[in-house]
């Protein structure tokens, strides 16, 4: 059986090192787009698209993460470190899996 990607043991763990320092909910960042949580996660932003459950490739979040995204840049902003592509690879499979809050 594949492995099953876990939200809070995979998932989470690199939003917290890579991304929170800028979209956390109470920082003036100009984005609205938090990840503190399960919820906001899959709740705020300004895009329609940003988590497609059964969808990876197509999520937003998840062509944010590439070389070119649709629009604006690609994140982790500003930073030398992007993610891995097998640190892509879990999100996008937690996102094919359903993006579950597990
Ligand atoms: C140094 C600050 C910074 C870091 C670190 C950062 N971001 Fe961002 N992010 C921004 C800013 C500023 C914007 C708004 C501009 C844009 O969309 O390009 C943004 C926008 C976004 C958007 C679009 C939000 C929307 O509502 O359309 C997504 C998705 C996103 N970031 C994901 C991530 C992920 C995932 C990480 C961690 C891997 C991350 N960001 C790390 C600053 C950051």
């Amino acid at each position: 059986m594949a492995q099953t990607i876990s939200y809070s043991k995979d998932v989470y763990p690199l939003i917290k090192t890579k991304c929170l320092k800028c979209h956390e909910q109470d920082d003036e960042n100009p984005n609205s787009f938090s990840m503190d949580n399960y919820v906001l996660t899959r709740t705020s932003g300004k895009t329609k698209n940003m988590i497609l459950p059964g969808d990876g490739a197509n999520s937003y979040l998840i062509l944010k993460l590439m070389p070119i995204p649709p629009k604006g840049a690609q994140m982790p902003m500003f930073s030398k470190k992007k993610l891995r592509e097998d640190e892509i690879g879990l999100i996008r499979k937690w996102i094919d899996q359903g993006a579950k809050d597990n």
